[in-house]
């Protein structure tokens, strides 16, 4: 089952012990015989984030994130199961023997990132021969003056406007059709079935990883066609949600600082002025996954996004993902320019830098956002205005926070604060009434599956589907159990569980052929939040005194009779919750 064997994984989880590892990212305090810490996965301020060396094991009470130590690193360093396994295998000195599925999948990924490289030589080459490349050349030098340096150091390029080129210059270096279409190279022909350059006549800027390695490409027209860029998928060797453009360069450049931009040529032309720290989005919006890439490697994050409405929509949303992990966040206050390219261009690096020293904070931000919509000097828009001015204040979480800016649209806005502080507090008050209904709605919906995403279909039929979860919560507490029915040929079927989620654990645990195994044995198949609810249901087995295998057989019982039932209907499900709500 999994790719790298399991003697070896059990060698480097003994070699890398939970508490170790966790050591480096999370200051962790003694409780008994457990640790605890703030949880790194969510913001809060008091620790409920526990790591338990007896079992090298950790939970966090408060966001539910849980498992062992290889899913504490897929989490915390952004890395799939091989990744964090070799990651771990390098911070013990381990060299890992592949088996090989783990062979094949390697070389995949091998075969991309070589292709790529040739790739970019090849659109390099091409930038620079003075008939292939000209319209290029005279575009990024002359259009938009980038520096022969600057050009050299992104190893930017050009993809001529011819469908064969870079197919016909790869499949002379060995690479197959579907090989170059795995890379996101080449388009395959619906009516030959032959592979063609899916980069034709743009400029080309050559992404690379945090290794330096070169995992995809975006390509700009030189006009005002559309689409005005394109940019390489996700291969087997790229997420673009899980990358930045320039990462590579920044990351020695921003431990107190990065800058975020939306495009590709604003990153470039703050490189060439200087600005070393700045990256961008791949022709994405920020996710969580690239907040949690920054938090890595810098305390604080300058949004730098185009000035029109669409990038401070933009901003909006990157102030909530950054703020969530953690990170400081200013806003850069860009005016007399669409974004920092055309910014530098106009005014200089200077002055870019002075913006740097002059960014505001997400209330200011904000604040001035409302300003902007409403004319103050009419009554009711300004009556519209302070009111929602009251609402971003009263989402300031510390009341001395509140308590300030208060005081500053007060004076701004020329009335009293103890006016605005009785509105403030009358949605504070409200809003901290709507967490407590959510919440408990939250809980109503967990016991019931709903809203599950990992389990989806316990909500089709919460009865069999918790029984289920107990089944597994056991097996996972008691493998021996599972060895014992399977020698005595009566252990239950993948078919005997109700739910998706119920069958493939199942699976995976029957596949063990070992009296005694974990969680992180089945940890290659699962993905952390899979990885979370299994730690969470072995973990509430343990609190409970009854775990015999009497109980596992009744409780099979329990599930036979409960999936015989027909699934709910949507209605019952809804009617269900409403009563369940009723109750005190
Ligand atoms: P912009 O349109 O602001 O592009 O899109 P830009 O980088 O400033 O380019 P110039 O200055 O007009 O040449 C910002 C980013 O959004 C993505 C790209 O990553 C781009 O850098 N994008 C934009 C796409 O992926 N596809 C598009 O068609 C447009
Ligand atoms: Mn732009």
């Amino acid at each position: 089952m999994a790719w790298i064997s399991e003697d070896v994984i059990r060698e480097i989880r003994y070699r890398n012990s939970i508490e170790d590892v966790v050591s480096s990212y999370v200051t962790l305090k003694r409780a008994g015989s457990n640790l605890l810490g703030l949880c790194p996965f969510h913001s809060e301020k008091t620790a409920s984030f526990t790591v338990f060396p007896n079992t090298e094991s950790f939970h966090c009470f408060g966001c539910g994130a849980g498992g062992d130590v290889i899913s504490f690193v897929r989490r915390i360093e952004n890395l799939d199961y091989p990744s964090a396994v070799e990651f771990l295998a390098k911070r013990a000195g381990i060299t890992i023997v592949q088996d090989d599925r783990d062979k094949e999948r390697m070389q995949r990924r091998k075969r991309v990132l070589d292709m790529n490289v040739e790739a970019a030589r090849f659109f390099r080459s091409c930038l620079y021969d003075p008939k292939l490349g000209a319209a290029g050349m005279r575009y990024l030098s002359e259009k938009r003056k980038l520096d022969p340096a600057l050009i050299r150091h992104f190893g930017l390029g050009f993809a001529p406007n011819d469908f064969g080129l870079l197919t016909r210059h790869l499949s002379k270096l060995g690479y197959k059709d579907y090989e170059m279409s795995d890379a996101f190279l080449a388009g395959i022909s619906k009516k030959n079935g032959k592979s063609y350059d899916y980069f034709r006549n743009r400029v080309i800027f050559p992404i690379l990883d945090i290794s330096g390695d070169v995992v995809a490409f975006g390509g700009r027209v030189m006009d005002d066609s559309l689409p005005k860029y394109l940019n390489t998928s996700d291969t087997p060797a790229f997420k673009k949600s899980r990358n930045l453009f320039a990462m590579n360069f920044a990351r020695k450049h921003c431990e107190e600082q990065l800058i975020l931009c939306e495009g590709y040529m604003d990153v470039i032309a703050l490189h060439g002025a200087g600005f070393q720290n700045a990256v961008a989005t791949l022709g994405t919006a920020i996710t969580p996954e690239h907040a949690r890439l920054m938090k890595r490697y810098t305390k604080s994050v300058i949004i730098s996004y185009d000035s029109d409405e669409a990038g401070q929509r933009a901003a909006d949303k990157a102030f909530k993902l950054l703020s969530e992990v953690g990170l400081e966040t200013r806003v850069l206050k860009l005016d007399g320019a669409k974004d920092p390219d055309e910014y530098i261009k106009s005014f200089g690096k200077d002055r870019f830098a002075l913006l740097l020293k002059d960014t505001k904070s997400e209330f200011d931000f904000r604040f001035d956002n409302i300003l902007k919509k409403y004319d103050t000097r009419l009554v009711d828009e300004k009556l519209k205005a302070i009111e929602e001015i009251e609402g971003v204040i009263a989402q300031v979480p510390s009341a001395a926070g509140r308590e300030v800016y208060i005081g500053v649209v007060a004076e701004k806005m020329g009335i009293s604060a103890e006016m605005i502080r009785r509105d403030v507090d009358k949605r504070t008050r409200r809003a901290q009434k709507a967490t407590e209904r959510r919440e408990t709605e939250r809980l109503i919906a967990a016991s019931q599956g709903i809203g599950d995403r990992v389990n989806t279909d316990f909500v089709k039929n919460p009865q069999a589907a918790s029984c289920e979860e107990k089944i597994l919560g056991i097996l996972l507490l008691h493998p021996e159990y599972l060895y014992e029915m399977k020698k005595k040929d009566k252990a239950p079927s993948a078919e005997d569980f109700f739910t998706e989620f119920g069958k493939k654990i199942y699976t995976l645990m029957f596949e063990i052929d070992r009296e005694y195994f974990d969680i992180s044995a089945l940890g290659s198949a699962l993905s952390v939040e899979e990885i979370d609810r299994l730690q969470k249901l072995q973990m509430s087995r343990t609190k409970l005194a009854n775990n015999k295998i009497e109980l596992l057989y009744e409780l099979l019982e329990t599930l036979k009779h409960a999936k015989e039932k027909s699934e709910l209907s949507l209605e019952e499900i809804i009617r269900r919750k409403r009563d369940q709500k009723k109750m005190p």
